[in-house]
């Protein structure tokens, strides 16, 4: 079911207006965040599984993202301040009081985020779809070139965006859930090292999962 424009308003202010510790910063970039959310369901980029996040304004070394639930359904109070250094979750961000165990799950690949924000560390935004209609693409090896100007983030790499194949990662002792997702920083690592200059996204193979970081 899709959220009108109307809910997402109101799922977005009201727990925003009553809580208010946050500096205005954080505030202002989970605004963007959860409109984020809204504006990628209802384009049907994100399905229950795509995630968006943001580094946290008032310290790079944090990163802000809904804990596992789907983008319709992300209001501030579903928002967590994690740390970029491990991917542990911190914090309700609208509500600090509320930590370890209290917080509820996360989702398995936040790593795909910590490990791009702590490797580039210009990223501002990080992106995670599972979008069915890249999923050929990077199963036969063929990645992305823009063909308007409008869609410059893809890149115009002769090679087209790059792609990302988990089965060329060597597994070691700390990467035992070495598979499709994303979920340690081994494979999260391996995963930002794939991006190149001149293309802001990377396909995954398998995975029908589509990247893009903003700087
Ligand atoms: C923060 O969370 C605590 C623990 O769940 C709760 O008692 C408190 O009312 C919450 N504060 C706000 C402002 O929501
Ligand atoms: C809030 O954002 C502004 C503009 O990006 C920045 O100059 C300022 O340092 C930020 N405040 C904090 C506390 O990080
Ligand atoms: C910034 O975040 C890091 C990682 O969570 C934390 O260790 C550090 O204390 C934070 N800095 C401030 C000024 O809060
Ligand atoms: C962002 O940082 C990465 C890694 O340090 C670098 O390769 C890239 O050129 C930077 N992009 C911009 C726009 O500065």
């Amino acid at each position: 079911m899709k959220v009108s424009a109307l809910e997402t308003i109101s799922l977005l202010l009201a727990p925003v207006l009553v809580s208010g510790s946050p500096s205005q910063n954080v505030t202002q970039v989970s605004i963007d965040l959860l409109d984020a959310n809204h504006i990628l369901h209802l384009l049907e980029v994100v399905d229950a599984y795509g995630h968006i996040s943001v580094r946290n304004p008032d310290n790079e070394s944090q990163f802000i993202m809904s804990f596992a639930i789907a983008p319709a359904s992300a209001t501030s109070q579903t928002l967590v301040t994690y740390d970029i250094s491990n991917a542990t979750p911190l914090h309700l961000t609208f509500n600090e009081s509320v930590v370890g165990e209290d917080i509820p799950p996360s989702f398995s690949e936040r790593f795909i985020h910590s490990q791009i924000y702590a490797a580039q560390p210009n990223v501002t935004s990080v992106i995670h779809s599972h979008t069915i209609e890249v999923l050929p693409f990077a199963a036969v090896g063929v990645g992305l070139r823009a063909q308007i100007g409008s869609a410059g983030s893809i890149g115009t790499l002769t090679n087209g965006t790059p792609i990302f194949d988990f089965n060329s990662v060597v597994p070691d002792d700390s990467d035992q859930l070495h598979d499709l997702f994303i979920r340690n920083p081994v494979l999260g690592d391996a995963l930002s090292r794939t991006f190149e200059d001149g293309s802001d996204i990377v396909l995954m193979k398998g995975l029908s999962s589509y990247l893009e970081c903003f700087e």
